[in-house]
């Protein structure tokens, strides 16, 4: 049994905060952020506007692209780091918002790889036969947890939706392999100190000391995650006999510039196997591949059985790959 991608969808906030707009808020200059990020705006979610309500419109967007019905969806996966609430998961909320009234959804904690573990879980649902139709959401609204007051981090995040169906299908245009791993080593280099068990959102304390910001050290998340994205990325391409002049197009997480040039690098991937938008989204987390997935599907980047690399890296650390005959 195969496993394909027959649709997809993104969502992203109306309001568009630039590198001028921060420039008016903190000590930052477009030139400092353009350099070492590449960012040069990114979309904040308005008021009423929650990490349900992107992942719906995504997951509606690639559903009507699928020719799939709310009601024949058997799965919804929904990963973020910004669900509308502790619990239920949001994946319950978004179900209901679709009228996928026949789905089992759960929510996924992998933060920027949380898309590639879900299309892992996807592809062995329903190459066990266990599901037929299943939507793979990322979502995020990272502005409600980023510290504007943080020069540090807050130039980075944006918030966005994006999503896939993946249905059972015996062609060749397959979901070939996917690929995960973790190291727990590192937990804390890129973590929100506050708001769960630890550090009570009814805690003062949690409040008077911004722990409820997330929080990262750059220097060394650059690092790993330069190096884990060409590992997961050499896992791909060994467990499919394939080399990176194979690769028609290389789709990684959008977090930093200098980051995918260097993994792109590593690869021996040319500029022109890259694509990136982060310089409109900023950093969206688990919803930078899949928004960056459907921006290239709907501009007709994508060629029937080309080869498409998608590589992800993020806070935990958590590590993923997926590799797809178009
Ligand atoms: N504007 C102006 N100056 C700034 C800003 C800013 N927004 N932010 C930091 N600086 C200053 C620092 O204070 C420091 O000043 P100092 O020398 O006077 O102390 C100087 O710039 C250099 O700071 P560094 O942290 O060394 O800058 P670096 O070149 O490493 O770039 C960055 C920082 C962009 C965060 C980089 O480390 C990076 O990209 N790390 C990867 C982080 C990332 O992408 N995380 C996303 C999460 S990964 C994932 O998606 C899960």
């Amino acid at each position: 049994m195969n496993v394909r991608i027959t649709g997809t969808g993104s969502a992203l906030p109306g309001k568009i905060l630039t590198n001028a707009d921060l420039e008016q808020m903190i000590d930052t200059s477009d030139e400092w952020i353009t350099t070492r990020t590449g960012i040069k705006e990114r979309r904040i979610a308005a008021d009423g506007e929650y990490t349900s309500t992107f992942a719906a419109e995504a997951g509606r967007s690639a559903m009507a692209m699928a020719g799939v019905k709310p009601e024949e969806i058997d799965l919804i996966i929904l990963a973020t780091v910004t669900p509308d609430f502790p619990f239920p998961s949001t994946a319950c909320i978004v179900q209901d918002l679709l009228g996928a009234t026949n789905a089992t959804a759960f929510d996924l904690s992998a933060a920027c790889s949380g898309f590639i573990y879900g299309l892992s879980i996807a592809e062995k649902y329903i190459r066990s036969g266990a599901a037929q139709k299943i939507l793979v959401i990322g979502s995020e609204v990272l502005s409600r947890v980023v510290d504007w007051q943080d020069r540090n981090t807050c130039v980075l995040f944006g918030d966005g939706a994006g999503a896939v169906v993946l249905e059972a299908s015996d062609g060749d245009h397959s979901l070939l392999s996917t690929h995960t791993f973790s190291n727990g080593a590192y937990w804390n280099l890129l973590y929100q100190p506050g708001s769960g068990s630890r550090n009570p959102a009814t805690d003062s304390r949690t409040i008077d000391e911004r722990l409820i910001y997330l929080t990262m050290e750059g220097n060394d998340v650059f690092k790993y995650a330069v190096r884990g994205m060409e590992d997961v990325a050499l896992m791909a391409l060994d467990a499919n006999g394939l080399s990176p002049s194979d690769i028609s197009l290389l789709i990684p997480h959008q977090a930093n510039r200098r980051i995918i040039d260097a993994t792109a690098k590593r690869l021996g991937l040319d500029s022109d196997r890259l694509f990136t938008n982060l310089q409109n989204y900023g950093n969206t987390s688990s919803a930078s591949i899949p928004i960056a997935l459907d921006e290239a599907n709907r501009q007709g980047v994508l060629k029937p059985c080309s080869k498409l690399l998608l590589v992800a890296f993020g806070g935990g650390f958590t590590y993923g790959s997926a590799l797809i005959n178009w």
